[in-house]
């Protein structure tokens, strides 16, 4: 066993112009880590008021599984600017995000309400704009609140209803004007009566723009303050939209400030996840890879063209004109994307259960995998990084094949020509691949065409 070690050894440090100058994902065939539910298959906004517009498939295909809207940047300048303007306004606007919530309930998806924006907070309102509890009276707040759950119950069912208690509260002053403690007040203010009468509808938060950490003391106050108000968010929540860090650093974050203020742990949810570099097949899959391994929801961030908001998924399927000034919100003739093909291998393709895998050691290499009766499939994503990368895949004999020999491996490319307008309809077959191994244990070279191709790698019996 002794020599065998060494000999193990020996071999990994002869090669270092290979391995050990590259990023490396590790996939761990042989650890279930239970029923894939496409995670990262949710959207911010991007879905029509008018039901129907977008065809079935295009949901079902994606495995569309949640949206986050509230009416903000409706198209045709409807819906002014909510609550803060007129009850017309907030009509429009809480019509909206009703007509976005059947949609949701028909395709069985969750659907979060963004009250922010029912509220009229989209970020470019007037400076001198009401905020709940502005002057230390919350009654024009209990009278929208009281508006919201009225509306809701008398919709129907709230199936997959959850609520966003407020957008982005920490960043700067864009959406929140006001001090930390009036938002606090806020926010127990509204959970206590949310909780009281719509007592199924989870309740997220705090949604914030910077990551949760023991060094973030936006986050420690709300730590504490919903410890001792006892208005605990049934899901944890951030967004993942200023370009740098990764799920699982962000995690062991929040962790510490949960355990500091002994808070318990709850699904986690990225109500927002990539910017506008970060939306690309590789990318896509690096994210899918990142959310997966800590059990993450995930919605997609948007950043098309504010008259764009309420369509395209966000920027995942597109349409003729969509790129230029004839495009016309209310208009058909869909078509998916390059980074749509992603989300639909990743749903429609990764089937059985899904198996551990590791990020490269910087983090920017990254692969998700599934396994079903005795075929494996992985995705391979990064940070976009254009050098060579590996893949290691582990336990091989778990698919049915021996300790050793020839790997084939079927290899599939996710293009994205002409990015979010370019039409992709299927991924690019590119054939076989052989990798020879030993010890259980194959190691192959991924060589990324550019900086934004996604691959799926295949293996298994034939
Ligand atoms: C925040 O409020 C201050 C003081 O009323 C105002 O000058 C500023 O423009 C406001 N900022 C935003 C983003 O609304
Ligand atoms: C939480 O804070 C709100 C707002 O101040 C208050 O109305 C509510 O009673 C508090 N709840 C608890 C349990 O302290
Ligand atoms: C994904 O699965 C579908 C349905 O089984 C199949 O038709 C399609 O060819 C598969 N796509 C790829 C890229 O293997």
């Amino acid at each position: 066993m002794l020599v065998n070690i060494l000999l193990g050894a020996i071999v990994v440090s002869a090669h270092p112009s290979t391995r050990q100058n590259s990023q490396v994902a590790v996939v761990n065939l042989g650890s279930n880590t239970g029923s894939p539910k496409h995670l990262a298959s949710g959207l911010l906004y991007g879905v029509p008021v008018e039901p129907d517009q977008i065809p079935d498939h295009f949901y079902e295909d994606m495995g569309f599984n949640y949206l986050r809207a509230g009416g903000t940047h409706l198209p045709n300048g409807n819906g002014g600017r909510g609550w803060i303007t007129s009850l017309e306004d907030y009509q429009i606007r809480m019509d909206s995000a009703i007509s976005n919530l059947n949609t949701c309930q028909k395709y069985g998806a969750s659907f979060n309400l963004l009250t922010a924006d029912i509220w009229g907070d989209d970020g470019g309102q007037a400076a001198d704009s009401k905020y709940p509890g502005d002057g230390g009276d919350w009654s024009d707040y209990d009278a929208f609140l009281t508006k919201i759950i009225s509306d809701i119950k008398s919709n129907g069912p709230t199936t997959g209803l959850t609520i966003d208690i407020w957008n982005e509260p920490d960043y700067g002053t864009v959406f929140w004007n006001r001090t930390q403690e009036q938002f606090l007040d806020m926010w127990g203010w509204g959970y206590a009566r949310l909780r009281k009468e719509l007592p199924d509808v989870p309740l997220l938060g705090p949604s914030t723009a910077y990551y949760p950490g023991l060094d973030n003391a936006w986050w420690t106050k709300f730590a504490a303050y919903v410890k001792s108000n006892n208005s605990i968010p049934d899901e944890w929540v951030w967004h993942m939209e200023l370009g740098y860090g990764d799920m699982e650093t962000t995690t062991e974050d929040l962790h510490a400030v949960l355990d500091a203020y002994d808070l318990p742990r709850k699904p986690l949810n990225i109500n927002e996840y990539a910017t506008p570099p970060e939306q690309t097949p590789v990318f896509t899959a690096w994210w899918i890879a990142q959310l997966e391994r800590v059990n993450a929801r995930g919605l997609r961030g948007v950043w098309v063209s504010a008259a764009q908001v309420f369509d395209l998924f966000g920027g995942l399927i597109s349409k003729p004109n969509a790129d230029n000034d004839k495009y016309d919100p209310e208009a058909g003739g869909y078509y998916p994307t390059g980074e749509y093909q992603v989300y639909k291998y990743y749903n429609r393709n990764m089937t059985g259960n899904r198996v551990a895998t590791t990020s490269s050691s910087d983090r920017t290499v990254d692969a998700y995998a599934t396994v079903d009766k005795g075929h494996a499939k992985i995705i391979f994503g990064s940070r976009s990084v254009s050098g060579t990368a590996f893949i290691e895949v582990n336990d091989l004999s778990c698919l049915g094949l021996p300790e050793s020999g020839t790997l084939d491996i079927k290899i599939w490319a996710f293009p994205f020509p002409n990015g979010r307008f370019g039409e992709v309809n299927a991924p690019v077959d590119l054939g076989w691949g052989q990798q020879d191994y030993a010890g259980n244990s194959a190691t192959f070279p991924v060589y990324p065409q550019d900086d934004v191709t996604a691959y799926a790698f295949e293996i298994g019996a034939k």
